[in-house]
């Protein structure tokens, strides 16, 4: 088990930066998932920490030592890939001692790792089957088995579980997590999927074209996140984010949506107006209330999930969605009445940038 530094870590092809400078810290034992759109450079700095790819500036450390120039198989890691072909004309036992005869390991050695992975992965009763005769999820514990009997000091997954079926997607899941749990090996998960980020990680790192945007346990995310897009990104249904200004009236601080809707803000938000921002509100955090009070939304859809109601509405010309746990009698076309939690509510400015109470204040004195 080891930690991993990555330091201002950078990657170019040539004059195309594909992540310019990202720093995280990741503790010994920890789970880490790496989390963002297609093309963000999740793969990319997983590979560079495998030694699968240069690394253009900066440093990226293996239990205290830079592994910048070291060959993958000094690094003692073990790399799970989204296409982990199995050997076909080998046997699950075959295949998960591969690495291990290819470093040439004793017998007796081989068999005895290979008996402890199986077990673990409840594939003792598979041993002497070829691939072609497993499921899906059996070949995909076969993979990672491969990974297990070399009991490297870090666990690297790339997208182990995109191609298997929604399903399967969730009992791996959780295998996933109980074999971390037993053996408390250092793991950075690649996902482009913020459930699989939210369920199994013990902090997740949020990126976005080529840069961290957040570092946070999930909840931490999911209840502070410190831009637009992190709020967007984690949680589903996502954040409601509407665009407006702040403004008071009557002396108490709102905000008034692009068409002139008021929103209700905290007590204690500042009284400030003109600020241009975003106003963000996660879709459970509203209550229906009477006729005339609160904020006026007009239904477009009413989605009966049987434990809860997804209804998407229009805010003035914004779409919002809104979640409630009880079965509703609403229709397309209605008019409701919606009450925000407002200590739930997230502000930003208009670059997308959380504000805290005081930088509104701030904002407001230099314009
Ligand atoms: N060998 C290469 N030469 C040039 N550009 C590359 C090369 N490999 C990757 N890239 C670019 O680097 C960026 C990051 O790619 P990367 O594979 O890390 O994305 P990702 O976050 O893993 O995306 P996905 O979720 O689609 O797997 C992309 O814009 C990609 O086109
Ligand atoms: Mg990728």
């Amino acid at each position: 088990m080891a930690t991993v530094t990555i330091d201002k870590a950078r990657k170019a092809y040539g004059a195309l930066e594909v992540l310019h400078g990202v720093s995280a810290e990741i503790a010994d034992g920890e789970f880490v998932v790496l989390v963002g759109p297609s093309g963000c450079g999740k793969s990319t700095l997983l590979r560079m920490i495998a030694g699968l790819e240069d690394i253009t500036g900066g440093t990226i450390s293996i239990g205290g030592r830079v592994v910048n120039n070291l060959p993958p198989k000094e690094r003692d890691i073990s790399m799970v890939f989204q296409n982990y072909a199995l050997y076909p004309h080998m046997t699950v036992a075959e295949n998960m001692a591969f690495s291990l005869t290819l470093a040439g390991a004793a017998k007796e050695e081989k068999q005895k790792r290979v008996a402890h992975a199986a077990q673990i992965l409840g594939l003792t009763e598979l041993l002497g089957r070829y691939p072609r005769q497993l499921s899906g999820g059996q070949r995909q514990r076969v993979a990672m088995g491969r990974s297990i009997v070399r009991d490297p000091q870090v666990f690297l997954f790339d997208e182990p579980l995109s191609n298997l079926d929604a399903k399967l997607r969730v009992a791996m899941r959780a295998e996933i997590k109980s074999l971390h749990r037993r053996l408390a090996t250092t793991t950075i998960y690649v996902t482009h999927d913020q459930v699989e980020a939210m369920t199994m990680a013990d902090r997740i790192v949020v990126m976005n074209s080529a840069h961290i945007e957040q570092i946070g346990k999930p909840l931490e995310l999911y209840d502070n996140p410190q831009s637009t897009f992190v709020a967007a990104f984690i949680g589903s249904p996502a954040m409601n984010l509407l665009n407006g200004r702040f403004d008071t009236d009557g002396g108490k601080p709102v905000f008034k949506t692009n068409e002139g809707i008021l929103l209700p803000l905290p007590d204690n938000a500042p009284r400030v107006s003109g600020v241009e921002g975003v106003y963000g509100i996660r879709p459970e955090y509203f209550t229906l209330s009477p006729a005339n009070t609160g904020i006026p939304a007009r239904v477009v859809v009413v989605e009966p999930l049987g434990s809860e109601t997804h209804i998407t509405a229009t805010v003035g010309g914004q779409t919002i969605v809104t979640v409630f746990h009880d079965r509703l009698n609403i229709e397309p076309e209605e008019t409701i009445w919606l009450q925000p939690r407002t200590e739930r509510i997230c502000l930003f400015d208009a670059g997308g940038r959380r504000l805290t109470e005081k930088a509104v204040e701030r904002n407001l004195q230099h314009s």
